[in-house]
């Protein structure tokens, strides 16, 4: 029987669910397959160290090149994370004739194109699947499933951690810090959570999207990102008075030619089917002009659904490797994929002050006559249309109330424009804030 064998180098969390799937599943895997996979080896920091689970001794290396200079290894698992040394990693092991797997966004996003190229060269392929949205296959949905489309818009939840803040936020009336401290608690939320709640685990996995939607080189500096350490539980009460969620949304959207990749908190209409997606769990709406909507949704994150993506690249690279495709006429998936042979158009960046949006814009105010007005007037100026107002009283006793404003859709640095010269009336009493509207 043939044998095809996996090096794995990171015996992590993902790591440990991996070889887990191995044991648990194996036999599973290789009656559909037809051929016998193997873990052959497994690199790791520290040999001595207790595991979660059985390992044969000659399973364990402490050395990575045992793997990568093994020529009977076909599929190296790269989930050591971060930059380097696990890019030198990926590069070794394409150059040695190897496919990769790897989970790795940082890497992904930052250097797609080059890995792509040194794969294409080498004739071999990366699966990238759980480097955005766990085990949700969106890679292979963007790449295969909607083949047939031009992407016209991808709106997405791609981080747990966010989006379970928000969520408590939402349901308890937390404030930020106190959700961020439940999360952290429940171990959705790392101890160091900035990459998170800033929004740049969000626009590398939205680097990644945009990249196989739009066939462009999109990196993560091209993503506008705010996070979502400013939401209030008075923005979540508005939001909720109104009939909107408040998401920390990634959107990634073609407009004649340009491509706009944002990620920020938004109003997202309750009735949009991403409203839905609650607590740790990641989803991608994604439109395609042939498709029209789909959804995609599952867990973003975590030792189990993270190693189920990393091995359905592994099989579904073996099956190919098994298929003999490391032939040289046997061109990798790379040149073969209508998507990846894309890659390289020239980008086309839309700035995010170019993007139109309808907008959520409230003003904290001392009520007093003529304060509408005024505002409204100044909006009116940069001819900026409002579809509703609303002036409430929220303290009686401080005369302080909130005047509420929704817009027709407007150029966001038309927006900015405005919001920065209503800053300097002397009625408002706190620091005007906005949300864009997604229905
Ligand atoms: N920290 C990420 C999240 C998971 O909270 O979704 C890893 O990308």
């Amino acid at each position: 029987m043939t044998v095809i064998n996996v090096g794995l180098i990171g015996l992590g969390t993902v790591g440990t669910g991996l070889v887990r799937i191995f044991h648990e599943n194996g036999s599973l895997v290789e009656n559909k397959l037809g051929f016998s996979l193997r873990l052959k080896k497994i690199a790791v920091k520290d040999i001595s160290k207790a595991r979660e689970i059985p390992l044969g001794k000659s399973v364990l290396t402490d050395k990575a090149r045992e793997i990568l200079d093994d020529p009977d290894i076909d599929i190296v698992v790269e989930l050591v994370g971060g930059e380097n040394p696990a890019k030198e990693f990926i590069i070794s092991a394409l150059n040695k004739g190897k496919s990769v797997v790897t989970a790795n966004k940082l890497i992904l996003a930052k250097h797609g194109k080059e890995l792509f190229e040194i794969a294409d060269k080498n004739a071999v392929d990366i699966g990238f699947e759980a480097s955005v949205a766990g085990t949700i296959p969106i890679v292979r949905a963007l790449e295969e499933g909607l083949a047939a489309n031009k992407i016209e818009k991808i709106v997405a939840i791609v981080n747990g951690t966010t989006n379970y803040i928000l969520t408590r936020m939402t349901q308890t009336f937390k404030t930020f810090d106190e959700a961020l401290k439940e999360a952290q608690e429940l171990g959705f939320a790392e101890a160091d959570p900035s990459m998170d709640i800033k929004g740049n685990d969000s626009a590398y996995k939205l680097a990644i999207l945009s990249m196989l939607a739009f066939g462009m080189k999109i990196l993560p500096e091209d993503v506008f990102t705010e996070g979502i350490t400013g939401v209030t539980p008075e923005h979540i009460e508005r939001a909720n008075s109104f009939g909107y969620v408040i998401k920390l949304i990634a959107v990634a959207e073609s407009f004649n030619g340009k491509v706009s990749c944002r990620v920020h908190p938004v109003f997202l209409e309750a009735k949009h089917p991403l409203s839905a997606v609650q607590n740790e769990f990641n989803a991608i709406y994604v439109v395609g002009n042939a498709a029209g909507e789909t959804m995609y949704y599952g867990r973003g994150a975590g030792q189990m659904p993270t190693a189920s993506a990393v091995m359905s690249d592994v099989i579904e690279l073996a099956e190919r490797h098994f298929r003999d495709c490391k032939k040289k006429d046997c061109p990798s998936r790379v040149m073969e994929t209508k998507t990846r042979s894309l890659f390289w158009r020239e980008k086309s960046i839309l700035p995010a002050d170019e993007v139109f949006n309808k907008y959520y814009l409230c003003f904290p105010i001392v009520d007093q006559p003529g304060v509408i007005g005024k505002i409204t007037t100044i909006l009116g100026v940069h001819g900026i249309s409002i579809s509703a107002v609303k002036a409430t009283i929220v303290d009686k006793s401080k005369n302080r109330g909130l005047v509420e404003i929704f817009t027709h859709s407007v150029r966001e640095g038309t927006v900015k424009k405005a919001l920065a010269e209503i800053t300097g009336l002397s009625m408002l009493t706190e620091s005007i804030f906005f949300y864009r509207i997604i229905e």
